[in-house]
């Protein structure tokens, strides 16, 4: 059986991720700095592992173990949140990656799938963030790619917008503060759309949403990737390849509300969120090519996974 380990796994993709590997009979085995109460679950995993992976002493404390892959989560993920706080961006991210690397080292583990983001993009496609949180995951990149000279081959996964919940309802989005567009959405009274002045077709932002138990099979896609002996390191976008408008997912949203007799969104339209990019859609034609990826789900099925969820947490909106 393969063993897979997880940091950060304790986290809204590492549990769809988790249950994904399991479906595909590897053993699982989370680190992350969560205690384990606080998991939305804990079915799908064999060994968790509670500790700061930016603790040098916490990393040489993780017993010596046979692992196959690691997919390296963990990390700090809010965009707003970096600009004020660079340097604890920095410290987290890039130790931690450091960390991880030395690990497999001492664990003889020569495999390992990361999570990049499109924030690693800047204006124009090309590899110049805009945002300190990019700059991070670009950096972390360049680390991981490095580490090749020492035999640790990678696949750095640059995720675009995840959204949706397990169609089984069994975890979901969760994050505190909620900054994502689905989840306010379903669950904010006064939501606003950050800026309908953008040169998009009807002004307001175009992003491109991706289920997140796509990305999951995007991640067992690139360990297969890994697994054989001529994959050399690469970076793929996961995404859908189509983008979507602030207003488009509105009136995605009303044609779901309306199929379950649920009153439409109500929103008004706020100043620009700065940094905010006009338009983010992938070219996925690299992932299709070498990992076989097309995603499954549709932004209808996001947004129906999505409610469902908000629903398991009591956290939709009353309709009324
Ligand atoms: N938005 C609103 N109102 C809200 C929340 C969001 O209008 O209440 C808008 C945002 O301004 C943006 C769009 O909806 O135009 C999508 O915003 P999200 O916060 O859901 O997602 P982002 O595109 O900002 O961020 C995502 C990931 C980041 C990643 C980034 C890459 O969440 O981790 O893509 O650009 F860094």
């Amino acid at each position: 059986m393969r063993k897979a380990l997880i940091t950060g796994g304790a986290g809204y993709i590492g549990h769809h991720l988790q249950k994904e590997l399991k479906r595909h009979n590897f053993t699982v085995i989370v680190v992350d700095k969560k205690p384990q109460e606080e998991l939305m679950s804990d079915k799908y995993l064999d060994l968790y592992i509670q500790g700061d992976l930016t603790d040098d002493a916490f990393v040489d404390s993780i017993p010596k173990m046979e692992i196959d892959y690691v997919f390296h989560l963990a990390g700090l993920i809010e965009v707003g949140e970096a600009e004020a706080e660079p340097i604890r961006y920095y410290q987290n991210n890039l130790i931690s990656t450091i960390n991880v690397l030395k690990l497999m080292k001492k664990i003889k583990c020569n495999k390992i799938v990361f999570s990049s983001s499109a924030a690693v993009y800047g204006r124009y496609y090309d590899e110049d963030p805009v945002s300190v949180y990019g700059r991070t995951k670009l950096m972390c990149e360049n680390i991981i790619r490095d580490a090749e000279a020492e035999g640790i081959r990678s696949v750095s996964l640059r995720y675009f917008n995840v959204a949706g919940a397990d169609p089984s309802g069994e975890f979901g989005e969760n994050h505190r503060p909620e900054t994502h567009l689905i989840p306010r959405l379903l669950t904010l009274s006064d939501f606003h759309i950050n800026g309908d002045d953008y040169s998009t077709p009807d002004g307001t932002c175009v992003r491109d949403y991706i289920h997140v138990s796509d990305l999951a099979v995007a991640h067992i896609k690139a360990a297969w990737y890994l697994g054989h002996s001529t994959g050399v390191s690469r970076h793929f976008n996961v995404g859908s390849g189509s983008g979507y408008s602030i207003l488009q997912i509105i009136s995605a949203l009303n044609e779901f509300y309306d199929s379950i007799g649920h009153k439409p969104v109500s929103y008004s339209v706020g100043p620009r969120r700065p940094g905010d990019p006009a338009s983010l859609v992938a070219e996925v034609s690299r992932a299709k090519q070498f990992l076989d990826f097309v995603p499954n789900y549709g932004i209808e099925d996001i947004i129906a996974t999505a409610y469902q969820w908000e629903v398991v947490q009591q956290r939709s909106p009353k309709n009324e």
